[in-house]
């Protein structure tokens, strides 16, 4: 009887000293979650829980396995400087040009997942020192003037790629319409693309790259998914942009 005062004592003992070190830490709320668990249902003799109706998502395999749609590409603004007649074109680089060389190439698909054919892929992008062949949107180019632009084609199995420089950043000219409240911002290092398909609906988007500063303070690249990473690939660099398209009704 003795001993088990002593120990009953010794153990309200604890309890106390337990609770307040918890208090000077601040962990009041650990004798709480203790009588939570304790008041939990239990399961008395003769009760018997109810088979759950319908898929179990955790051990049900082919429910995992259901195909799931893929996120289409999401659009990024024009700007002023895309310009119909491009020609047709692996490479966008003229000769003597100054700058990195990139390779990008990719899958263009559709939601689904199937490879599309036949995506006209329209890319233009800035000269190593930020500017564009056209200075303004007014300006006339002749077709032998195009540089930095030029078409591309998904094959049968939607694999595109087309040689480009990393383009040089620019600043957001003054009085640009529609542009004026981003006057001088310094864009992120970006490739512009427009696709055409008959069946997909057009994409216009631009690529980022991985790791650029001015990213985080462009308002169109800070929500942007289309950042790649520039990978080096022998003397050059290779940068890997897959499309998902819409398909059109
Ligand atoms: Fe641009």
């Amino acid at each position: 009887m003795q001993d088990d005062e002593h120990h009953h004592h010794d153990v309200e003992f604890d309890r106390a000293t337990r609770r307040s070190i918890l208090l000077a830490l601040g962990i009041a709320s650990v004798g709480s979650v203790a009588t939570s668990a304790a008041a939990a249902p239990r399961l008395l003799p003769g009760m018997r829980l109810a088979p759950t109706p319908g898929i179990d998502l955790i051990n049900d395999k082919p429910a995992h396995a259901l195909p799931k749609p893929l996120v289409a590409t999401a659009n990024d603004i024009l700007g002023p400087f895309w310009r119909a007649g491009a020609p047709f074109n692996t490479s966008l680089v003229p000769k003597g040009a100054n700058g990195r060389k990139v390779a990008v190439s990719g899958t263009v698909r559709d939601t689904d997942g199937k490879p599309v054919e036949g995506v006209i892929l329209d890319f233009w992008n800035a000269d190593d020192a930020g500017k564009y062949d056209l200075e303004n949107p007014f300006q006339t180019l002749m077709p032998n003037e195009y540089r930095y632009r030029g078409l591309v084609k998904s094959d049968a199995n939607g694999k595109y790629s087309v040689e480009t420089i990393v383009p040089g950043k620019y600043r957001i000219p003054p009085q640009l319409p529609g542009f004026e409240s981003f006057d001088g911002l310094l864009r992120p290092s970006h490739i512009h693309l427009m696709t055409s398909h008959n069946g997909t609906v057009p994409l216009i988007t631009q690529i980022y790259f991985t790791g650029d500063p001015e990213i985080a303070r462009d308002p169109w690249a800070s929500k942007s998914k289309s950042i790649v990473g520039l990978d080096k690939a022998g003397d050059a660099l290779a940068a890997r942009f897959d499309i998902v398209l819409l398909r059109m009704g």
